[in-house]
């Protein structure tokens, strides 16, 4: 029975999936990326895989493979393809630091924090260097979606490892005062 409905439900899924990325790309073009939104995102992704792959490590702080259910690759799987498609909007912008006058980003009320117009001068300022960070970023996301793919978890531990450095690139350079 399942193997009978699993076909065209596949096929239906692959259709949507390439109606929904024809959509994507079209409203990356016209409109930016709130980037306080798709930070959220990533963040709550990146949570998903490294708190996954926590669970499958040995004692020698390596992931164990035979550690990881079904259940887990279903979370590795979609954090991974949910993170890749978030560093590809990013690195498309245009960028809109948030989405409504006044709101406030996270950390805005510490002693000389940047506010939201603050952060969005300096992406405006230097959209191609900004680029250039998200692309550091996105490089790391394929690496991590195509170890997903291949279900090597230990290469995608080693991703894992290596995704603040792109994270806090970004933010050195657009987000906390010099
Ligand atoms: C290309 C630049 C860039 C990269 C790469 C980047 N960020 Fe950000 N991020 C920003 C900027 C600019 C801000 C400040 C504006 C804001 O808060 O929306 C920010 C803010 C955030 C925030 C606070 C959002 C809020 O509520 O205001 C979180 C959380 C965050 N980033 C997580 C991450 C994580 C995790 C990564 C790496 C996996 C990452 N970012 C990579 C540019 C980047």
């Amino acid at each position: 029975m399942t193997l009978m409905i699993r076909p065209p439900v596949l096929a239906l899924a692959a259709g949507l999936a390439l109606a929904a990325c024809g959509q994507r790309s079209a409203e990356v073009a016209a409109e930016p990326v709130v980037l306080k939104a798709g930070m959220q995102e990533i963040a709550d992704r990146q949570n998903d895989l490294v708190n996954t792959l926590i669970e499958a490590l040995d004692d020698q702080g390596g992931v164990d493979p035979a550690k990881l259910t079904e259940e887990h690759w279903g979370t590795l799987e979609s954090a991974a393809a949910g993170l890749r498609d978030a560093g590809l909007a990013l690195r498309a912008g245009p960028v809109q630091v948030v989405a409504a006058p006044g709101e406030a980003i996270e950390g805005e009320d510490a002693p000389g924090a940047l506010g939201a117009a603050e952060v969005q001068a300096r992406i405006d300022q230097d959209p191609a260097g900004f680029r250039a960070q998200a692309g550091a970023l996105l490089t790391r996301l394929e690496t991590l979606a195509a170890a997903s793919n291949a279900h090597d978890a230990a290469a995608m531990w080693e991703v894992a490892l290596d995704l603040d450095a792109a994270c806090s690139g970004c933010h050195m350079q657009y987000w906390y005062p010099e």
